[in-house]
């Protein structure tokens, strides 16, 4: 039997976040990092200001013309994103330390009281997931460069049915810091969610660049949750993925729940659904799953309690005997599976991006909000 709903205020401990620290360690501050922006930005780059004079005067032009695109939540808002706009003008070159503030403004996105279990991290971490698991890795195509979900059909997509409060979500991140691409800020938001959650660190670098909607994949790449193991394999392989990394990725689904108005599936997989944990695994073993008697798609439910669900998908990660032995393994230890997990997502966000856009050979570690 699991205990973990008696983790529920420490979960919420978890999730809670102290306020921003004044100073970040510059210690990454390179002017070698290059410079990835939108494909607007950077196919048409304008020329460095001359002097602080002209960086001024190109800073009020921008606000004073109203930030064009961006959207402006405040008077302070307004300020910064005036500015960061400047930056792109003036040819910014952001650091680890510009990519960190991003990071720490997603974490303070994060609470939402009145959304779902408490927060928007387990649909960020979705809308991370689906923009890079469209990769094939025969035809090269698909993965986290382009962020293609922003155009239809692709948005509209029936894996990517609400994807769009993370989208939104993000666009307010991306009216404050507008040089950030959206490949890379997805991504970011990914690996925030999942470190802020309570998870491992994500070693995680930028690069990535926006493309168009020429560059969006065909529906059918995403997995299908109706599915059985073959199918996992088919998709999964196709990413460049094993049998013990489909184990291992699957351990998210320890985060979130299924809506039954976006992919039709109802309910959480554990009682923690904004704490990463390897319950997913171990609720599997320990529990009786029966299929859930309803008029929807066909899923399982604990017997006992009757209120957490596992996927068609899910389930066969304990009736296949090669995924079976790797999810044992998870659920009998959580740092081997935080280990593996790691090491999967930070290679899953990278899908589809040449090496040599990064911009770093080494990715970075974030520091979470807190440290
Ligand atoms: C193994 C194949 C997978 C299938 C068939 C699958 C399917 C699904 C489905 C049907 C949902 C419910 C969507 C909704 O109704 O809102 C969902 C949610 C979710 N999935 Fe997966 N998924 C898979 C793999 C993954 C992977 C690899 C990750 C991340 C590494 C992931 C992360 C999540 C998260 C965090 C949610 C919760 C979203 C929320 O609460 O809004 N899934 N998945």
């Amino acid at each position: 039997m699991s205990f973990a709903f008696l983790r529920t205020p420490l979960r919420r401990a978890v999730v809670q976040r102290s306020l921003p620290r004044a100073e970040l360690r510059n210690q990454f501050r390179s002017s070698a990092i290059r410079r990835y922006t939108t494909a607007e930005s950077s196919s048409n780059p304008p020329p460095p200001p001359k002097s602080n004079t002209a960086l001024f005067v190109g800073i009020g032009a921008v606000v004073a013309a109203g930030g064009v695109a961006y959207y402006v939540f405040s008077d302070s808002d307004t300020v910064k994103s005036g500015t960061q706009i400047a930056k792109v003008k003036a040819n910014f070159v952001p650091t680890k330390d510009d990519y960190q503030k991003v990071y720490n403004r997603i974490s303070e996105l994060l609470d939402a009281d009145d959304y779902d279990d408490g927060s928007y991290g387990p649909v960020l971490v979705r809308l991370a997931w689906h923009s890079s698991g469209t990769y094939d890795k025969d035809t090269k195509t698909g993965g986290s460069n382009y962020a293609t979900m922003r155009f239809e059909p692709e948005s509209l997509h029936g894996a990517n049915a609400g994807l769009h409060v993370a989208r939104e979500l993000m666009e307010k991140v991306k009216a404050e810091f507008p040089w950030i691409s959206y490949g890379d800020l997805w991504t970011l938001g990914g690996v925030c969610a999942l470190q802020e959650m309570g998870g491992p660190k994500i070693p995680w670098r930028p690069g990535r660049i926006d493309g168009t909607a020429t560059e969006a994949t065909p529906d059918g790449r995403l997995p299908d949750a109706s599915q059985g193991g073959d199918h996992l394999r088919n998709i999964f392989y196709r990413m460049g993925f094993n049998d013990q990394e489909i184990v291992a990725l699957s351990g998210a689904h320890a985060l979130g729940r299924c809506h039954p108005d976006r992919s039709g599936f109802e309910g959480p997989w554990t009682f923690s659904p904004i704490t990463l944990t390897n319950d997913f695994y171990k609720l599997l073993f320990d529990e009786k799953w029966v299929w859930r008697k309803w008029n929807g798609p066909k899923q399982l439910q604990d017997k006992k309690t009757q209120s957490l669900m596992m996927l068609p998908t899910d389930y066969v990660l304990v009736q296949d005997k090669s995924f079976k032995k790797y999810a044992k393994a998870y659920a009998d230890d959580q740092d081997l599976f935080f280990k593996d997990f790691s090491n999967v997502v930070s290679r899953l966000f990278e899908l589809g991006v040449p090496t040599q856009q990064f911009v770093t050979p080494e990715p970075w570690i974030m520091k979470n909000l807190d440290e």
